[in-house]
């Protein structure tokens, strides 16, 4: 099941808080998600390269740009979320956030209206969003584990059609990802910005 941030941090149990707090090791949540990548070196060599936060002025200059294209915007979807942050800006009915790592996790305060998961954005299958925000990771093809490689590739492979060579970075997974999501009038708007 994905573990998802409720609106209050210190509504969750015990059994929850010590979950978020695990590491990457046997058990843990990020070692569960992520089992399947490959060493831990690569793991997390690629976790490392994808902590950038954006600056507020940022994210508010990306949702003017999504605002300028959509006055109405229904479902939101952002594969990289972070702690959310993408989710307290904008005019927006739902939004939906993506985030493999714990860190932040804990401490993310979404609102009422947003939902904060716990998973790798790869598992679902969204195909009704009617836009797709976010900072998705950069990071450049050599420091893609190769587990995260191979699984991202067949699932875009199914739902697109596109085999996307071993040089593509993981920005470019994610756009892909954030196309094969949005509905066919939607607006797939995460800029490159790290
Ligand atoms: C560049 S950071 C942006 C974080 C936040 N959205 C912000 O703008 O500050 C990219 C985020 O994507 C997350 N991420 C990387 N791979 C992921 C995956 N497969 N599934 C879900 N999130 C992932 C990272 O943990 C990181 O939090």
């Amino acid at each position: 099941m994905p573990r998802e941030a409720p609106q209050n941090p210190s509504s969750r149990s015990p059994a929850t808080q010590a979950r978020a707090r695990g590491g990457r090791g046997t058990g843990s949540r990020l070692g569960d998600l992520t089992r399947d990548w490959g060493t831990s070196a690569a793991i997390s060599l690629y976790l490392e390269r994808c902590q950038v936060a954006t600056p507020e002025r940022l994210v508010e200059a990306a949702w003017r740009h999504v605002t300028d294209a959509r006055s109405v915007i229904g479902k939101v979807v952002d594969f990289g979320a972070g702690d959310g942050r993408f989710s307290r800006f904008g005019r927006y009915e739902h939004y939906l956030g993506y985030k493999i790592d714990d860190a932040a996790f804990e401490h993310a305060v979404v609102p009422k209206r947003a939902r904060l998961l716990n998973q790798c954005a790869f598992w679902d299958e969204i195909n009704d969003a009617d836009v797709c925000v976010g900072n998705p990771p950069f990071v450049r093809n050599q420091d893609l584990p190769r587990g995260w490689r191979e699984r991202a590739s067949s699932v875009l492979r199914r739902r697109t059609g596109v085999s996307l060579s071993g040089l593509a970075n993981a920005w470019q997974y994610f756009f892909l990802l954030g196309l094969a999501s949005t509905k066919s009038d939607g607006l797939c708007d995460p800029p490159r910005l790290s």
